[in-house]
């Protein structure tokens, strides 16, 4: 097996869309060549004699924040973990389904050691008693890798047998969401809980959980292998620290792109390759439908946490995906919109009923613009969940954008249908 420098992951890293895996195992780092490289050193001597506030203080210095879309300041939750008593628990997000996003399976068919050593880094910050890693089981080579390399790791005796345990998702995107993805793990129909209380205090079993995401404990471990700097030195247009951006659609080579924070569409765009040939960049999804989808003038704005939100957008798990002048926007809506009825879980009646009616009306040569934005702020008022709190985001920037596209009849209200947003407005 290949030995991977972690150091050329600094520089642009890139795999062109390899299709699907399915029981082609890749060449990845091992155990043993990761262990060679100096792997689980970090982790062997913050066992011995680490503070894990120390380790906190370094993760807060990296600027790390939770990459599975939402940014909450990583270190942060270990201290709200603790802060409950014990027994603590561990869930990984691995269930990756937001549609254009697939940094997380980049990572782990290459190096996912990286992952596991920062995994279980935090999971002794927070002094967990056992580990849950949910897996997407749209990733089949992901899946052996782990379950080999979770093999090796308690042969090593690093880890106890059975401490880490590898579930298997069923291919439902709402399992992803937090609350829900603890609910499948516990058996049970995946079904997002009203939020507080948070995981930290009442999550897996009803035990505080640490919830974190595949690359946020990858950047974890290197942090603790190579300082707070491999994040912090890296800035740009004001922003710090890197991305890993999905990028597809009309650029010549789609692939995953660790650029620095703050990159630009123009900026990604470029390190793809640029547009596809005789294609015109002409709008993009800057993180998951929920983002919605904004138009080429905004080539300009840094596509980072908080940066998206005066556009009505947002920059999520950073699923870049470029449309051009041979894509409709009514129609790339319409098909996100399509996505999030079928993905509801249909436990609440704002989010259940108002993407049926919205894939409705929006099925309309003209869409009636007052009636959709009805529907959204319905929605996003009064869903309990962030999909059904973030899906009119798509049906709001068209109407804005691209009003020639569906002859919109009225003005979206500035929206951002997250529940943070809510917030912030009450
Ligand atoms: P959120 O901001 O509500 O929560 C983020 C994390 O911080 C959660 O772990 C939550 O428990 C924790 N948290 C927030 N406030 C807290 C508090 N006061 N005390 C303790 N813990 C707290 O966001 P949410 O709804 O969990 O995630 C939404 C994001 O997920 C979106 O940005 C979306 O893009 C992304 N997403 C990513 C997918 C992927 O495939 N990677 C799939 C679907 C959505
Ligand atoms: Fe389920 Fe939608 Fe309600 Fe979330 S907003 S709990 S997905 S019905």
């Amino acid at each position: 097996h290949r030995h991977v420098d972690h150091a050329t992951a600094e520089t642009v890293a890139q795999v062109a869309a390899s299709g699907d895996t399915h029981a082609h195992i890749p060449d990845y780092e091992t155990f043993e060549a990761y262990k060679a490289a100096g792997g689980y050193s970090a982790l062997a001597g913050l066992r011995r004699n680490g503070d894990w506030q120390a380790v906190q203080d370094k993760v807060a210095a990296s600027g790390l924040r939770g990459l599975g879309g939402a940014g909450f300041p990583s270190g942060k939750k270990w201290g709200f973990v603790r802060s409950n008593p014990g027994p603590r628990l561990m869930a990984v997000n691995g269930d990756e389904g937001e549609p254009g996003t697939f940094k997380d399976r980049f990572y782990l068919e290459r190096m996912p050691h990286l992952f596991l050593e920062g995994m279980l880094i935090a999971a002794w910050a927070v002094e967990a008693e056992r580990v849950y890693i949910y897996m997407r089981d749209e990733y089949p080579a992901v899946l052996e890798i782990l379950r080999r390399e979770i093999d090796a790791l308690e042969g090593s005796g690093l880890i106890a047998p059975g401490y880490v345990e590898l579930r298997r998702g069923a291919g439902a995107y709402i399992c992803g969401e937090e609350s829900a993805m603890i609910e499948s793990i516990e058996g049970k129909r995946g079904l997002p809980r009203h939020r507080p209380p948070y995981v930290a205090q009442v999550g897996l079993f009803g035990r505080p959980t640490l919830v974190h995401n595949i690359e946020t404990c990858h950047w974890i471990a290197r942090i603790c292998r190579e300082g707070p700097e491999v994040l912090s030195v890296h800035e740009h247009n004001g922003r710090i620290g890197l991305r890993s951006y999905s990028v597809s659609g009309r650029v010549r080579n789609p692939g995953v792109y660790l650029l620095p924070a703050g990159s630009t569409i123009t900026d990604i765009i470029t390190a793809a390759g640029g547009m596809a040939e005789g294609h015109v960049f002409k709008a993009y999804q800057p993180g998951g439908p929920s983002s919605g989808l904004l138009p080429a003038s905004h080539d300009d704005v840094p596509l980072d946490f908080d940066t998206l939100q005066p556009h009505g957008s947002f920059i999520g798990s950073a699923a870049v995906v470029v449309l051009s002048d041979r894509d409709s926007a009514k129609a790339a809506a319409l098909n996100m919109l399509r996505f999030f009825e079928s993905e509801s879980c249909g436990q609440c009646t704002p989010c259940r009923v108002g993407c049926e009616k919205a894939v409705k009306l929006m099925q309309a040569d003209t869409w009636d613009g007052a009636l959709l934005e009805d529907v959204c702020q319905a929605m996003a008022d009064a869903s309990i969940c962030g999909l059904g709190q973030a899906a009119p985001n798509p049906i709001r920037l068209v109407l804005k954008h691209f009003a020639d596209e569906v002859g919109g009849t009225a003005p979206p209200t500035a929206g951002y249908g997250t529940r943070q947003s809510l917030e912030r407005r009450e």
